[in-house]
């Protein structure tokens, strides 16, 4: 295999390393991971984490798992355990599906290889093409709002979200961040600020229920998040307190973008209402845990609810910025995204 860098997944002389996000921005461990059972359990902890990142982890596994002899039924198995690592994000299925026919050809272990390596390298240039076409919806001196992590960390390329975001920065368009802290584990606190400290972009962290606030002050002109399943009507998936954001959005008049790669499309999906959406252990919610230590707040037995994601619907969209353009409701009325079945 190639040696691949992007911020979160490298491949070095054939070997897989994954940089632990549990554990940003306090440490920066690189793990080994050579088995299936230990990329699902770094998908499931989110030490890998955002829709194509882990799409991108889970293919490189099994091109490592090719390339040191695994048979292809093996491989095949394999394939169907990582799918099941988490339900919501559709990119790690879409590209497991690539990973699946590749190692149906004869000469698998080669085939395989090559394909974990192109979608690597696709998706790379699908965030680049974002970027620019997200960037230019963005004016001189805007304060933008995001939430969750959508950036170098979330995919092997540039970002989604944060793509755009980082290159109208580039672009000098002079433009400042709000980060939402994003409740309960912190990506946007721990990933987005530390993304946009290395990439120089002014920001300022909040707690998620400020952006009301901010938005009621004029202090927010356009809002960019990622996602992590596009319905075929344009509703979409992401990281729970987006729909909130939505829908504070439409009140206050603020335009509201999902920026994806069309590997997060799934046409099975009619509606956002069938997307499954994880539901994850009751102690994110108890309290918190980190590099930083851990502390619980809550009664240890506390009752919680604790979905990852929540569903938004495209009404309350402004505009969809994929790879391939950015797309209006009569665009996707229209069918637009039949063109990435
Ligand atoms: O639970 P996470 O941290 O994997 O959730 C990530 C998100 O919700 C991102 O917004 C999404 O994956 C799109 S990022 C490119």
């Amino acid at each position: 295999m190639k040696n691949l860098t992007a911020l979160s997944v490298k491949t070095v002389q054939g070997e897989l390393y994954v940089l632990d996000q549990t554990l940003l921005p306090q440490q920066q461990v690189w793990h080994s991971c050579k088995t299936v059972p230990q990329m699902v359990s770094m998908i499931k902890a989110l030490q890998l984490r955002g829709a194509p990142a882990i799409g991108i982890g889970a293919c490189l596994l099994l091109a490592y798992r090719a390339s040191v002899g695994d048979s292809r039924e093996q491989l095949l198995l394999d394939a169907e355990v990582l799918r099941a690592a988490r339900p919501t994000a559709v990119n790690l299925m879409n590209n497991l599906d690539s990973m699946i026919a590749a190692l149906k050809q004869t000469d698998f272990t080669l085939t395989a290889i090559a394909c974990a390596e192109q979608l690597f390298a696709e998706d790379v240039e699908l965030c680049q093409r974002m970027a620019e076409h997200g960037a230019e919806l963005v004016q001189e001196g805007e304060q933008l709002l995001t939430h969750c992590n959508t950036g170098g960390l979330a995919t092997a390329g540039v970002g989604t979200a944060l793509g755009v975001i980082s290159l109208a920065h580039q672009q000098g368009k002079n433009i400042r961040l709000w980060v939402d802290e994003t409740r309960p584990l912190l990506q946007g606190g721990r990933l987005t600020a530390w993304e946009c400290q290395q990439l120089g972009i002014p920001y300022q962290l909040i707690c998620d229920n400020m952006a009301a606030m901010l938005m009621a002050r004029g202090q927010v002109d356009r809002i960019f998040v990622g996602s992590d399943r596009i319905a075929a009507n344009g509703d979409f998936a992401n990281k729970v307190g987006t729909y909130s954001l939505a829908v504070l959005a439409h009140y206050h008049k603020v335009p509201f973008y999902v920026v994806a790669p069309h590997t997060t499309v799934d046409l099975a999906c009619a509606d956002g209402s069938a997307i499954p959406i994880e539901q994850r252990h009751a102690d994110e919610v108890r309290g918190v845990s980190g590099a930083f230590g851990k502390t619980v707040w809550a009664p240890e037995q506390a009752p919680v609810f604790n979905p990852a994601f929540d569903v938004t619907p495209a009404a309350l969209v402004t505009r969809w910025v994929f790879d391939t353009g950015v797309y209006s409701h009569a665009d996707i009325a229209a069918g637009v995204l039949q063109q990435f079945a």
